[in-house]
């Protein structure tokens, strides 16, 4: 069977208040994991994926998204002098991917961002991934949601089940399990207290969607914190055709929150080759101070 599921819009036009002022000048997505800025992960993904267009929606002082994953020339004559041929390939093994750039003039919210995609989209269906929603390198969230969607030709949402403590930050369902893992979703609610949210079920950042979105979108109005809210397009979206929900039982980081950012960073250095041995042997050391 074709590839249904060939592009992915990456929303990065937020003004990122939860790291100023860290972003007042630079992007949210550029912010490093170790040694690769946040949206390389999660075009990593796309393209692991075998989701080869990609679309990311920018905004102001987002410049430096495009020069990251453009040829870099003069960095490689530099390093071709220098002897460091694996970084050549490091730093250039993006760029022949196909990216284009669309601008949100203001952050009008997430569903505005995806409404400005359209043109990119065209008549077919499409993921959307947030990047600083971080899934572990291991974990195959978006590869079972292609795989689901072949099945199920629908628009799909990743959940995750959240503690009471934290439903308030999410987007919630409510809805019937169809089998393990899979959920047909009757309602969803932006942002509900712990109180009077559906479920424990909350939508993380992967989407696969359909392009009748686009339509509710362009029809939308402002919902909660004044934004344009995708979760209540979706909402819209229920009452005309079926939507369901994947249980993701993975790790993710939400690395748009200051906590969820450092946990990533020091699960992803204790990950990696060279910095793993010295690295947890310094965690050691802390852990021993705070014991004290
Ligand atoms: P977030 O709410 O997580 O990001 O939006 P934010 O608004 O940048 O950050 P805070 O909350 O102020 O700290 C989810 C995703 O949607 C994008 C963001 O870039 C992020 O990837 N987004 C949000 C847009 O592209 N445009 C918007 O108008 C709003």
């Amino acid at each position: 069977m074709s590839d249904l599921i060939k592009k992915a819009i990456f929303p990065a036009a937020g003004l990122g208040t939860r790291f100023l002022p860290a972003t007042k000048a630079s992007p949210k997505e550029m912010l490093p994991i170790v040694d690769k800025p946040m949206i390389q992960y999660g075009v990593e993904e796309a393209i692991s994926c075998k989701i080869n267009e990609i679309v990311i929606i920018t905004g102001k002082h987002k410049r430096n998204i495009e020069d990251h994953f453009d040829y870099a020339f003069e960095l490689e004559a530099k390093l071709k002098k220098s002897g460091k041929k694996n970084l050549i390939n490091e730093i250039n093994r993006l760029s022949k991917v196909k990216i284009a750039y669309i601008r949100q003039g203001y952050a009008l919210g997430l569903g505005h961002a995806i409404s400005c995609a359209k043109p990119f989209v065209n008549n077919e269906p499409f993921a959307v991934i947030l990047s600083d929603d971080i899934i572990d390198t291991g974990d195959t969230l978006l590869k079972d949601m292609v795989a689901l969607y072949k099945k199920l030709r629908s628009p799909i949402l990743a959940l995750e089940s959240v503690p009471v403590s934290e439903i308030h930050r999410y987007g919630v369902i409510g809805g019937v399990k169809e089998w393990d893992g899979v959920y047909r979703i009757n309602e969803l609610v932006e942002k509900p207290s712990a109180e009077t949210a559906p479920s424990d079920l909350a939508i993380i950042g992967r989407y696969i969607l359909t392009p009748d979105i686009f339509e509710i979108l362009e029809r939308s109005r402002p919902g909660k914190g004044g934004e344009i809210q995708l979760t209540d397009a979706i909402a819209t979206l229920l009452k005309q055709r079926p939507v369901y929900g994947y249980l993701f039982k993975g790790k993710r980081y939400d690395a748009g929150d200051k906590l969820g950012y450092l946990k990533a960073t020091v699960d992803f250095a204790l990950k990696n080759p060279e910095l793993s041995g010295q690295f947890s042997a310094y965690l050691m050391e802390v852990a021993k101070k705070l014991k004290h």
